[in-house]
């Protein structure tokens, strides 16, 4: 059990620009971030945010509809999502739905899937959404400072048959860099130093906008949780004190329940986990959900549990399995076009040149203009697509990471497996975004049947801004 001081404590990742002064404690407020209804406009403007601990000064951010996260957009699996983007910021924006298998037009991707929306302008995504699951939404137009000031929200997409959970809850978690007078740390942005290692990390992690969140429960309850890392680089690594989290969704998709390995859940920039928990501790108990990727664990948010009131005596068996979204049961990896897609760059990368819009430019000139990292030798998005395939066509992807840093890969419009085992013959589970350690080699395999011209790039936004990033194209 954690004390308020000592939580207190863990709360604050250890500041690495300069202090923020330290207020008493004050008990914060308790805020879900779903509800029952689902935005129809999202206005993107600057804010204010309390995202320091209450007695600290406001945040000047950039928010939807004033709000950090954003409200959630939710709906039901096979709704129609119609939202209207409303542009406040002093810079062109886009809404990216990411994880969705969407309609290629309102992808969000500007330059490629439609046109920036300028300060002062509108632009109405209206969309299916097949597959149910914690899916999230975000800016993809200079994302990484968009998404360093606050743009970012969920998008949660009902089951057909509700699972029976007692209570579901979604904690969305980013990392912030804020400086000494508690506001964002803008004299970074466009740091290369961060652009070349592991992209933009941060000093404050907020869950649901908030420095921690209590998460009230009853004994006996299970509790659907939603992870989302919307970090702009931050790999997160979630345990839950006391508690045995179940595994039952990554990236939207539903898994035969499970334990993660050591009890900590692993969560790359842009990834989502769906986790079942049981609430197994005494009324009045408490425990941390805690994240543990910095020096010291941070309490992201606190299970506390009511006083006196009981949900069942009796613990529940069998973990609750999420029926599956309508994705194919195999793919015919026989039948695939083999891709390799090999990453480089970064520092200590040894990379000494790359292509750039068709021209070759050594590592000096591409550094000044940004970009450092590089797919299969060249840097930034390539006039001509990684693959192009009718669709339908199985496609395999051997993504080999040549450099010294992990990169969070991440496909639009599909979502892959993994193969793996020795002849890469074992199905891992349906993801969008795949975290590839340094110096290593994964194999994903997709079935390319949603048309269009699609992303796939690193989603440390950093690496994306300094050249990860390539696409391919599925016909009609
Ligand atoms: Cu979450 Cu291409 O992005
Ligand atoms: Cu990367």
């Amino acid at each position: 059990m954690v004390t308020r001081m000592s939580r207190r404590a863990l709360n604050r990742r250890a500041v690495l620009l300069g202090g923020v002064a330290g207020a008493a404690f004050v008990a914060l407020p308790v805020r879900h971030s779903v509800l029952a209804s689902s935005a129809t406009v999202l206005r993107a403007a600057p804010a204010e945010a309390q995202v320091l601990p209450s007695g600290e000064p406001a945040t000047r951010v950039w928010a939807y509809d004033g709000q950090v996260p954003g409200p959630p957009v939710r709906v039901r699996r096979g709704d129609i999502v119609r939202v209207r983007l409303d542009n406040g910021l002093p810079q062109p924006t886009t809404i990216h739905w990411h994880g969705v298998r969407i309609d290629n037009r309102m992808d969000g991707v500007p330059g490629l899937t439609q046109e920036p929306v300028p300060p002062g302008e509108t632009f109405e995504y209206a969309f299916a959404v097949p597959d149910a699951g914690t899916f999230w939404y975000h800016p993809h137009s200079r994302s990484w400072e968009q998404q360093a000031r606050g743009l970012y929200g969920l998008l949660i997409v009902e089951e057909d048959e509700p699972p029976r959970f007692d209570q579901d809850v979604a904690l969305v978690l980013d990392d912030w860099r804020i400086d000494e007078a508690g506001q964002i740390h803008e004299a970074s942005f466009g740091h290369m130093m961060d652009w070349s290692h592991a992209g933009r990390l941060g000093n404050l992690l907020t869950t649901n906008g908030l420095d921690s969140v209590d998460v009230p429960v009853r004994a006996g309850e299970r509790v659907r949780l939603r992870l989302c890392n919307t970090s702009n680089a931050r790999t997160l690594r979630i345990r839950i004190d006391d508690h045995t989290p179940m595994v039952i969704a990554l990236d939207g998709q539903p898994v035969a329940p499970f334990a993660p390995a050591g009890g900590e859940i692993v969560l790359a920039s842009g990834q989502r986990t769906d986790l079942s928990v049981d609430m197994i501790l005494n009324p009045g108990a408490r425990a941390a959900i805690a994240e543990t990727s910095g020096r010291e664990a941070v309490a992201a948010a606190t299970l506390t549990y009511h006083d006196d009131a009981v949900a069942r005596e009796q613990p529940l068996d069998a973990p609750i399995a999420l029926a599956p979204n309508p994705l194919p049961d195999s793919i015919d990896i026989a039948g695939a076009l083999d891709v390799d897609l090999v990453m480089q760059g970064g520092a200590m990368g040894g990379l000494r040149e790359a292509q750039h819009k068709g021209e070759t430019k050594d590592i000096r000139t591409l550094v000044e203009s940004g970009l450092v990292w590089a797919l299969n030798g060249v840097a930034g998005r390539p006039e001509t697509p990684l693959f192009d395939v009718p669709r339908g066509r199985p496609v395999r992807i051997r993504m080999v990471n040549e450099t010294a840093w992990p990169h969070a890969m991440h496909l639009h419009g599909h979502h892959f497996r993994e193969l793996a085992g020795p002849n890469k013959s074992v199905y891992g589970p349906w993801r969008d975004t795949l975290l590839v350690d340094r110096r290593s080699e994964r194999t994903v395999v997709l079935l390319a049947d949603n048309p269009g011209d699609w992303l796939l790039h690193c989603h440390m936004l950093e690496h994306h801004a300094a050249g990860m990033v390539t696409w391919f194209r599925v016909g009609a």
